[in-house]
């Protein structure tokens, strides 16, 4: 049995979010696969289950139940560490190939358990990642229902709604710092300032404003008004002290080429996303300014099955 789950990339909104604003996320063409037989040992392509980098498929593992051994094999185009979902795509997968033995797969339960994993393995997350690669498409997150829900998930005092969201065909081009750094002290940091400083709150408010226009903005095709709405949450991210001089390197490098540029995901490093319609032109940029460059597309295909 084996099943495939896509990664992700947070157009607006990260960080805000946090803070119970809304965020867009889409599901990206770049996905991981899981294959998994029975068989007489644990085993992980060929190794030890036990390694460092099996620890969501263990995890997932865990969470589904699963008793009687198997081989698993994983396979993944996300980059790891560069902010494109890739615990996520691979615990949704992993998950979707256990559960697919079963019979039909069940989106909501994959979310929800996919999003205990990554919490339990990271410590805190929020569940963007695992509900969009489960999902596929684009998806807003907000603290309230609203027409089109598709789940809502809870945690401790937190509560996300996730709905369902329509994006046209874009491409999209990823620059990727290559400099890692962890979201949940990013996290921590924005907390401070805006516990500290009302000008960081209103900074946070005016992200949500942002996310909401943007996605109005994608939705009827202004790709102008998308980019330059991707550069102002660019100056607002880094002004709450999530930038860093290289993704500002790399959004300067792709603005001539692109409708906009901004840092995506945690940032303090990771990547930037450019929205463009000459994405070879904008991946070269990149590239020569030190940072290493994907195009990617929005896959409107969640977890699935494969044959
Ligand atoms: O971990 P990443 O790079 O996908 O970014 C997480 C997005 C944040 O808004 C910064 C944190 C969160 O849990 O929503």
């Amino acid at each position: 049995m084996a099943a495939s789950a896509p990664g992700k990339l947070i157009l607006f909104g990260e960080h805000a979010v946090v803070f119970g604003e809304p965020a867009l996320c889409t599901a990206i063409n770049l996905r991981a696969e899981v294959f998994v037989r029975p068989y007489k040992e644990w085993r992980a392509d060929g190794g030890s289950i036990d390694e460092p980098r099996y620890r969501y498929v263990k995890a997932a593992i865990a969470k589904a139940g699963a008793r009687d051994p198997m081989w698993i094999e994983v396979r993944s185009m996300v980059p790891i560490g560069s902010g494109l979902g890739s615990s996520a795509a691979v615990t949704v997968a992993t998950l979707g190939a256990l559960h697919g033995i079963a019979g039909a797969l069940d989106a909501p339960t994959i979310a929800r358990e996919a999003f205990e994993v990554e919490h339990e393995v990271q410590g805190r997350a929020s569940p963007i990642d695992t509900s969009t690669a489960t999902a596929g498409g684009a998806l807003l997150v907000r603290r309230e229902p609203r027409e089109d829900l598709l789940w809502t998930i809870e945690r401790d005092t937190r509560r996300w709604c996730l709905h369902r969201a329509r994006l046209p065909d874009l491409d999209f081009v990823i620059g990727n710092t290559g400099i890692s750094a962890a979201t949940g002290p990013l996290v921590a940091k924005v907390k401070d300032r805006v516990d500290r400083d009302p000008q960081a709150a209103d900074m946070v408010q005016e992200i949500g404003r942002i996310t909401l226009d943007g996605l109005a903005a994608l939705q009827r095709r202004d790709l102008v008004e998308a980019g330059r709405l991707m550069d102002r949450d660019h100056a607002l991210l880094t002004a709450l002290g999530v930038g860093h001089p290289m993704l500002d390197r790399l959004v300067v490098a792709a603005r001539p080429s692109s409708f906009g540029a901004k840092l995506t995901g945690a940032g303090g490093g990771g990547s930037i996303v450019a929205l463009t319609d000459r994405p070879e032109e904008t991946a070269d940029a990149v590239r020569s300014a030190g940072g290493k460059a994907f195009v990617v597309r929005p896959d409107s295909v969640g977890v699935t099955k494969q044959p």
